[in-house]
């Protein structure tokens, strides 16, 4: 259960996230095996926010779980292997992070993994649909843009849709941004932070550096490169990992950031927001969006929408909405089609 008690003042994560109050979540974690569920499993372990972590993969969480049950934190972890296990692994989950399914190689686009990876998100959220329909899901599989969409059609199939409480993790976009633009501007990294629009892939990651805290200036073109660099970011580190994955550190970083905000904001801290992809109404006809998000004990508290865009950022915006409306589409047809 989620309940209020004092802050340690001795906790890694607290200290990096400045987080101000304490929960004893359960949590789940599904593909604890891979390059993110590992770290990020870590990461939840060392977490004060997270009393109890499961860890479900198809292979290899034994031994994962034993090492991680060896840290002398809270957490008590408990591995789980193979779909004759899920349900156990899901059940009392307050927050479901998925990780499983493949990364890319040089080439390809996160589109290109769809064909793989939305029926294991399919398959993974039915059962968190049948065993903890009221957790938050917080989605991290690629493509985001269609594995949310693919989340929240079975959730309604299941009769168990709540759109306030489906995310795409998309942290690490906004984590990127304050990196770079804090390198640019010689300013202390944790200063700074700006909202990350859209979707998450290519033209749909649309950073709104006219928001950025501290309020930073460039010329166009520093800001065009800038955008650019934001926008193919996750390219960047997989031409670098040469075909051994995508961003597996970054990604856990984030999503552990994301999952602590959630937690605190679940158990009654105020002023969460967060940037993530949710159902939403906030540009005509895209029905699923990412934008800065009040957190609350239900989930989205508030959608705070995209505010104020300069001209160049109103320009990305548009080229955004083909793309996100066609993953989208593919997303919920996929779910559709799996019906027949
Ligand atoms: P990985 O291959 O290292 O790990 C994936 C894990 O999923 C493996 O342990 C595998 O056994 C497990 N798995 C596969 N099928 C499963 C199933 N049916 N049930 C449970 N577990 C299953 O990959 P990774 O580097 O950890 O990346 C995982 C996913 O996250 C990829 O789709 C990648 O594109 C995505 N990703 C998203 C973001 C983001 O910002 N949202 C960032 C980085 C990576
Ligand atoms: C990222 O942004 O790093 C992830 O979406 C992984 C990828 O394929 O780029």
């Amino acid at each position: 259960m989620l309940s209020r008690v004092a802050r340690p003042t001795s906790c890694l994560l607290s200290r990096a996230f400045s987080t101000t109050l304490q929960t004893n979540s359960n949590v789940a974690v599904l593909g604890a095996s891979g390059g993110i569920g590992q770290p990020l499993s870590l990461l939840l372990k060392m977490s004060p926010f997270v009393s109890r972590l499961n860890l479900y993969d198809i292979a290899h969480t034994p031994g994962v779980a034993a090492d991680l049950s060896h840290i002398s934190t809270k957490a008590q972890v408990k591995g789980f292997l193979g779909p004759e296990q899920l349900d156990d692994c899901l059940k009392g989950a307050e927050v479901v992070l998925i990780p499983a399914g493949v990364p890319r190689k040089p080439g390809m686009t996160r589109d290109d993994l769809f064909n793989t990876n939305a029926s294991i998100v399919r398959d993974l959220v039915r059962a968190c649909a049948k065993t903890c329909p009221k957790a938050m899901i917080c989605v991290i599989t690629n493509p985001v843009n269609s594995t949310v969409p693919i989340a929240s059609e079975v959730m309604k199939e299941e009769g168990v849709y709540d759109p306030k409480r489906i995310f795409g993790v998309t942290t690490l976009d906004a984590v990127r941004a304050s990196t770079f633009i804090a390198e640019a501007k010689d300013l202390h990294v944790k200063s700074v932070s700006l909202p990350i629009i859209g979707g998450h892939s290519g033209v749909t990651i649309v950073p709104l550096i006219s928001q950025c805290t501290p309020p930073v200036s460039f010329p166009q073109d520093t800001r065009e490169k800038l955008t650019v660099r934001i926008q193919n970011a996750g390219t960047e580190v997989v031409e670098a990992k040469a075909g051994a994955g995508s961003a597996t550190l970054s990604m856990a970083y984030a999503a552990a950031k994301f999952a602590e905000n959630l937690m605190e904001a679940m158990g009654g801290a105020d002023n969460k927001v967060e940037c993530a992809f949710v159902r939403s109404d906030v540009i005509d006809g895209v029905t699923y969006f990412a934008n800065p998000l009040l957190l609350g004990e239900n989930g989205v508290e508030q959608n705070l929408g995209a505010g104020k865009l300069i001209d160049y950022e109103k320009k990305l915006v548009d080229e955004a909405v083909g793309e996100l409306k066609a993953n989208i589409k593919k997303g919920e047809e996929f779910v559709t089609a799996s019906k027949k």
